[in-house]
């Protein structure tokens, strides 16, 4: 063989390669809804302009009904040949309606058609993932209600700290999931932005009204510069951070779920239908949802860092590596949504152990810094106090025994100021003495309930 013939296997396997490697279709198949949505939108829009006629409009927008019907019916045949959805509706809309067909792309490029297409579909997958959190935030206020008085550990560095109410634990999460749907609904606000009539990224030379093609579609505003437009992917980073933080949420309330039904702790048991059994240790109850929310929270973020490690380098405008941004979008919406409906059964579902907890708090030194401020109260500073307290703290482990097993000599040996009431310092007292805003006194938690209740309702009525 020469330098200048061509080896036929060679380019066979090179058309191949760019069949595969280039061709979106197997997951972009999945905005159909939206891109034709948005061509029926685009197609009136330029029968109304008298770009095209009136007529031919119509035969386009009833072709493309057409084959949204086929797509939801099964009967559509797919063309990965034809690399992604786009071409393939416009292609079956040729086989439908002939030339007309060919008027579709008037005015129009997939460089701004994929983008508004991307944007529809992150706007109702933004309200998908707020209506689940919304859910999650359900379920923690119920179970918040019936633990007001539920005494437990509070922890820091996973040691004993001071004693919490169940309730204030739970509705830690409730905030943590309200700022979630927040950072969501800017999302929903980001890409809640028109870009058809960029053209691939001049502008069109036709007499566009795009305003009212973003009214036909539901935008709240149509793009200001025509560059910027098919080139920002700045509505899906927002999706995916929303996401990433979302999963780092409920992750760690995995990771307590997790650690809280072990048998060192016992304090819940999850719902059975979130456990599953170990093929060889029968008396197994493994928390398997929980972990694969906690592991499935790596690759949200993955797809985050590959979105931002794909548009840093590019030049303006569109470049093909954008079409990358879609997979990963897509499948932190299906790890997402899944991960909060798994939350939401298992906070419904679990069973609390009170009496546990309660005496997890009781055999532990959780009262210190109460026992600290009782010397606080009879006037000593409080590092004095906490000197005081160490101590006594120190040798009653030594004795091997708790606060709640100490007499008053055994106290007045730390330091003379402690008298008889020092017996009513008690996990009852102390989570009542943190009667703060925000703190976790039982009146104080009811009111936080009541709130978090309240604001769920509203978000819900405006959401
Ligand atoms: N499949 C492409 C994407 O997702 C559509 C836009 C292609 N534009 C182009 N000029 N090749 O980005």
């Amino acid at each position: 063989m020469t330098g200048t013939e061509k080896d036929p296997a060679a380019a066979a396997r090179g058309s191949e390669l760019a069949s595969n490697f280039t061709q979106s279709l197997h997951y972009d198949r999945r905005l159909y809804r939206e891109d034709i949505a948005g061509s029926i939108a685009h197609a009136s829009m330029l029968g109304r302009q008298g770009i095209i006629s009136e007529g031919e409009a119509k035969k386009i927008v009833d072709g493309l009904k057409q084959v949204r019907e086929e797509i939801e019916d099964g009967t559509f045949a797919w063309k990965p040949e034809l690399e992604d959805i786009h071409m393939n509706v416009e292609s079956r809309l040729h086989e439908l309606i002939g030339d007309s067909a060919g008027r579709l792309h008037t005015a129009r490029s997939r460089n701004d058609q994929v983008a508004t297409d991307t944007r529809l579909w992150v706007k109702s997958s933004a309200d998908e993932a707020i209506t689940a959190i919304r859910g999650v935030q359900s379920a923690l206020v119920e179970q918040a209600e019936r633990h007001v008085e539920t005494v437990l550990p509070g922890y820091t560095h996973m040691q004993r700290g001071q004693p919490v109410v169940f309730a204030h634990h739970l509705l830690a999460y409730f905030e943590m999931l309200d700022r979630d749907a927040g950072r969501f609904l800017a999302a929903k606000r980001a890409a809640d932005v028109m870009t058809l009539g960029s053209g691939a990224m001049a502008g069109s030379p036709y007499p566009l009204d795009r305003d009212s093609v973003a009214e036909e579609l539901g935008f709240a505003a149509i793009s200001d510069n025509s560059m910027d437009a098919v080139s920002d992917r700045d509505f899906i980073l927002y999706y995916l951070f929303a996401a990433s933080v979302t999963m780092a949420h409920l992750s760690r309330l995995a990771e307590e779920m997790i650690i809280w039904s072990s048998d060192e702790f016992g304090f819940i048991q999850l719902p059975d239908e979130y456990t599953s059994g170990s093929s060889i240790m029968p008396q197994k109850r493994n928390p398997d949802f929980a972990e694969l929310v906690r592991g499935k929270t790596g690759r949200v973020y993955g797809h985050l860092m590959a979105l931002f490690t794909t548009v840093k380098g590019l030049p303006l405008t569109y470049n093909r590596d954008l079409q990358e941004d879609k997979e990963g979008l897509f499948d932190a919406a299906d790890t997402l949504l899944p991960a909060l409906a798994a939350a939401e059964g298992m906070v419904s579902g679990m069973t609390v152990d009170a009496a546990r907890m309660r005496s997890a708090a009781d055999r532990s030194y959780i009262l210190a810094t109460d026992l600290a401020d009782y010397l606080v109260r009879k006037g000593v500073p409080f590092r004095q106090a906490y000197i005081a307290v160490a101590a006594l703290a120190k040798q009653s482990i030594a004795a091997g025994k708790g606060f709640g097993e100490l007499t008053l000599d055994d106290f007045k040996s730390a330091s003379e100021l402690f008298e008889d009431d020092v017996l009513s310092v008690t996990l009852e007292s102390a989570v009542a003495a943190r009667d703060v805003h925000g703190g976790t006194a039982p009146n104080r938690v009811l009111d936080a309930v009541r709130n978090a209740r309240e604001r769920l309702e509203r978000s819900k009525a405006e959401e």
